[in-house]
């Protein structure tokens, strides 16, 4: 498939897996996509697993490492949390910030996420920062709204050189777990809305760099769809990603 961006398509295994079962997984993806080379694939498990898969993927060419929530703060006294130091002992390049079940679960804001993601560019760790509207702001037509609203309050602050070194994950929460894909058409025009509001922000050659994945329900039957609109540059896969022969012919029918 000839993209105008790299496609991305990274796996969010949420708390799932442990390390036995992390490394299995990991070893037979690394098997199933040895041979491409046209995407960038990364693997997103728990802190608990990031420094066995890091050692797995170690031979790796084409699988890298990314962890799934970060700190804003560098260190000190903050029970619990994990910073972005941490994450770099053990190879980690990208990290979820966002995800809307973070945001619902643990009531994280715009502005905290935007703190994360400035914290996580000072380590060169790049962010994969979600955003999404729910079924109820999608029926009530506040889609644009809410969108507007996430974009301009989570990247709030970025340079335009850290912009392009970040990846945004659109995830309608309807969509999430549910197996209610988006329609190809309704995840182009959220992307597309999305890209506008970055060339407002930044300017439009900024936003043509920006690589924009899709996530809720993505499945080796629809990835190639969803794949094939012009502002989809990737996936951010949960449920699918738990297997690494649905991840990889995810991987694999994006192509
Ligand atoms: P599912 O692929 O299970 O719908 O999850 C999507 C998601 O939340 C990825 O971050």
């Amino acid at each position: 498939m000839n993209k105008e961006r790299r496609l991305i398509i990274a796996g969010n295994w949420k708390m799932n897996k442990t390390v036995a079962e992390a490394l299995s997984l990991v070893e037979d993806l690394t098997r199933a996509v040895a041979s491409v080379k046209e995407v960038d694939i990364v693997v997103c498990p728990p802190f608990t697993a990031l420094e066995s898969v890091s050692r797995a993927i170690l031979e790796s060419k084409n699988i890298k490492l990314g962890a799934q929530n970060m700190s804003e703060n560098h260190f000190g006294a903050f029970t619990g949390e994990i910073c972005a130091g941490m994450l770099k002992e053990f190879s980690v390049r990208y990290v979820i910030l966002g995800h809307s079940e973070r945001r619902q679960f643990q009531k994280e804001s715009d502005a905290l996420i935007a703190r994360k993601a400035a914290a996580a560019h000072a380590a060169s760790l790049k962010p994969i920062v979600c955003v999404g509207e729910t079924l109820a702001e999608r029926e009530g037509g506040q889609m644009e709204q809410v969108l507007e609203t996430q974009v301009r309050g989570s990247l709030a602050g970025l340079t335009k050189e850290q912009m392009v070194e970040t990846v945004i994950a659109y995830e309608p929460v309807w969509a999430i777990g549910t197996g209610k894909t988006a329609t190809t058409q309704q995840a182009q025009d959220a992307h597309a809305f999305i890209r506008a509001q970055l060339a407002k922000m930044f300017d439009e050659a900024t936003a043509r760099k920006v690589r924009i994945q899709y996530g809720g329900s993505v499945k080796p039957n629809n990835a190639q769809e969803l794949m094939s609109q012009p502002d989809v540059d990737g996936a951010l896969v949960g449920g699918a990603a738990l297997e690494s022969r649905s991840f990889a012919d995810i991987i694999k029918n994006s192509v």
